[in-house]
This record gives C-alpha cells, sequence and structure tokens, in this order.
C-alpha cells in the first residue's frame, strides 16, 4: 500500500486542484518507494526537484484562479504557499548536501505538510470558487 492515498475527505471540491494534489501526492509516495529501496541520492534528488517544480506549478495555478475571483484571504492562501515551498527547498537543499537522510520522519512530515495545508486553507476556499460556479 502506498504511504499516502488521496480520499474524498481531502477533496477541496475543485475536480482539477484535486487531480493536481493527486499528482502532489504521487511525487511524495515516489519519495517513499525511493527511500524503501535504497534508491542512491541522485534518484532522491531527482524526485525532489519535481516535486518542488509540481507543487509551484500548482500554487500559481491556484493562485491564478483565486486572484481572477478576487478571493478574499488570496494574501493568506499566498504566504502559506510561500512557506510551504520554503520547508520544502530546506529539506531539498539539505539532502543535496549531505546533510539529510531521507526517514520515515521525512516521509511524515511531507504528508502532514501537504494535508494541513489541503485541510487548513485549500478547503477555505472551496465554497467561495462554488459560488462562483468553479467545481
Ligand atoms: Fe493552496
Amino acid at each position: 500500500m502506498a504511504l499516502f492515498e488521496w480520499t474524498e475527505k481531502i477533496s477541496v471540491g475543485v475536480k482539477v486542484f484535486d487531480d493536481q494534489h493527486k499528482k502532489l501526492i504521487g511525487y511524495i509516495n515516489e519519495l517513499h518507494e525511493a527511500m524503501k529501496n535504497r534508491q542512491g541520492k541522485e534518484v532522491l534528488e531527482k524526485i525532489f526537484i519535481d516535486l518542488e517544480n509540481y507543487t509551484k506549478t500548482h500554487f500559481n495555478h491556484e493562485i491564478t484562479v483565486l486572484k481572477a475571483e478576487k478571493y478574499p484571504d488570496l494574501d493568506e492562501h499566498l504566504r502559506q504557499h510561500h512557506k510551504l515551498v520554503e520547508q520544502l527547498v530546506e529539506l531539498k537543499d539539505k539532502h543535496a548536501a549531505g546533510k539529510l537522510f531521507v526517514s520515515s520522519q521525512t516521509m511524515e512530515f511531507l504528508k502532514k505538510w501537504l494535508t494541513d495545508h489541503i485541510m487548513g486553507h485549500d478547503k477555505k476556499y472551496s465554497g467561495f470558487l462554488d459560488s462562483k460556479n468553479i467545481q
């Protein structure tokens, strides 16, 4: 079984964003698999880079939509995204510098990193976007 499964419980009610969240979960699972299979450092490094790039792509997409719809909590949402990218880049850089050994603890951190954002922040735009007919 994968480390991290997408379930309806974390749906934000917008198909494209749910799909993007599933893809992010996919990268986190990929990293977990690579860790379990004791893949080399370069393999894990590449997954960190993919995860970072896709996180930025997804965040930009969310912000573009929220901005276009004049989401009232846009600034706070942007702040949260910046914080998440910073945390991810910190992990990626530490790993690249040989100062981080990817462990179960790292994986639990990443799982929580994404889940807490979806549950605590993304869910807040669900009703707003639904009222704008964006599902
Ligand atoms: Fe978000």
